[in-house]
């Protein structure tokens, strides 16, 4: 639990050292939805790249409504978790729909109930948009949430259940908005998971896991996947790659790119190899056997810069348009 004292402190402590972020100068509650998806899957410097395009290339709601999915996903490009960007697409058009069609009238809704039932959203983007877009009173709960209650409270596994009690709890209802991001924000630069910097901290006095904050929470073990890919980029005479669309589900959905196998890749005597390179996702780790071959039965590729492509992709492309026997 977390006294009137510590609410008090963390609130002052958010309004001294919180980090100058654009999405914290608006009120816009679809810059701050757009902050927010983003913010789930990527960190603060990288976020305000993607979130800057993504802003300018969509200002509002109508004009990402109006857009075609390739826009947006082209927008999206090199954020990852692509899945989001297209049902950031959906939610767009679902929003812009009139109020008898299940939409909203071209207006972002500001429940939590509402926003819950947009494509995409979930109950973290819900609550975050909510307090802070709209100042209702709705306590989230993110990972650096749940590492400030682990610690708080010396706990080395809270349950999903104990974090959004201890949070519910917890939560100032005269500024929701704040308070949730001052828990994020004291997680994210004070309570990190290494280097703690408890000396920062205004909860310590009241804090049961000051005296070892990296026994909580017990870190979970991540394994990735290895996966072994072998591509082979085909030039075309105008000196473009070959790229198609992937299909609408699946890794990479919806994006452009080069075909890959598995295995090792057939021999054609006009194949190149161009070295190895190797890409982690969240989940998986891939290994990937470059190769290139001039098709003289295409006479046009597909211009890279011309449509969305995976960060993966995008290595893939550059290996394959160097000098061969490179290795990464
Ligand atoms: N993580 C996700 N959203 C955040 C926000 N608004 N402030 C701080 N950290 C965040």
């Amino acid at each position: 639990m977390l006294t009137t004292d510590d609410q008090q402190a963390l609130l002052a402590w958010y309004d001294h050292h919180q980090r100058d972020l654009p999405w914290r100068r608006t009120r816009d509650p679809w810059s701050i939805l757009l902050s927010e998806v983003l913010l789930q899957q990527t960190q603060v410097t990288r976020g305000l790249v993607y979130w800057r395009r993504m802003v300018e290339t969509f200002p509002t709601v109508a004009s990402m409504s109006r857009a075609s999915v390739d826009a947006v996903l082209k927008a999206w490009e090199g954020a990852g978790y692509y899945s989001r960007a297209r049902r950031l697409h959906a939610l767009s058009q679902r929003v812009m729909l009139t109020k008898d069609k299940d939409g909203f009238n071209g207006e972002l809704p500001g429940t939590y109930a509402e926003l819950l039932t947009l494509p995409g959203i979930g109950p973290y983007t819900a609550a975050a948009v909510a307090s802070i877009a709209f100042g209702q009173p709705v306590a989230c709960v993110d990972g650096n949430i749940r590492r400030v209650m682990a610690r708080h409270t010396a706990q080395t596994e809270p349950t999903a259940k104990d974090v959004q009690d201890w949070a519910d709890a917890a939560l100032q209802i005269h500024r929701p908005g704040d308070w949730n991001q001052a828990l994020m924000e004291l997680g994210a630069t004070v309570c990190t998971p290494r280097r703690v910097r408890c000396e920062a901290c205004p909860l310590v006095p009241s804090c049961r896991g000051r005296a070892a904050p990296e026994r909580y929470p017990t870190a979970k073990k991540q394994r990735k996947i290895d996966v072994e890919l072998t591509v082979v980029v085909e030039l075309a005479s105008d000196g473009y790659p070959v790229l198609s669309q992937r299909p609408m589900s699946g890794m990479f959905a919806g994006l452009w790119g080069p075909q890959y196998a598995e295995g090792p890749v057939e021999h054609h005597p006009s194949t190149a190899f161009c070295g190895t390179l190797r890409h982690e996702l969240s989940h998986r780790r891939f290994t990937v056997h470059v190769h290139r071959r001039t098709n003289a039965d295409c006479s046009t590729g597909t211009p890279p810069d011309s449509v969305a492509l995976s960060a993966l992709d995008i290595k893939v492309l550059e290996l394959a348009t160097v000098p061969t026997d490179k290795s990464r």
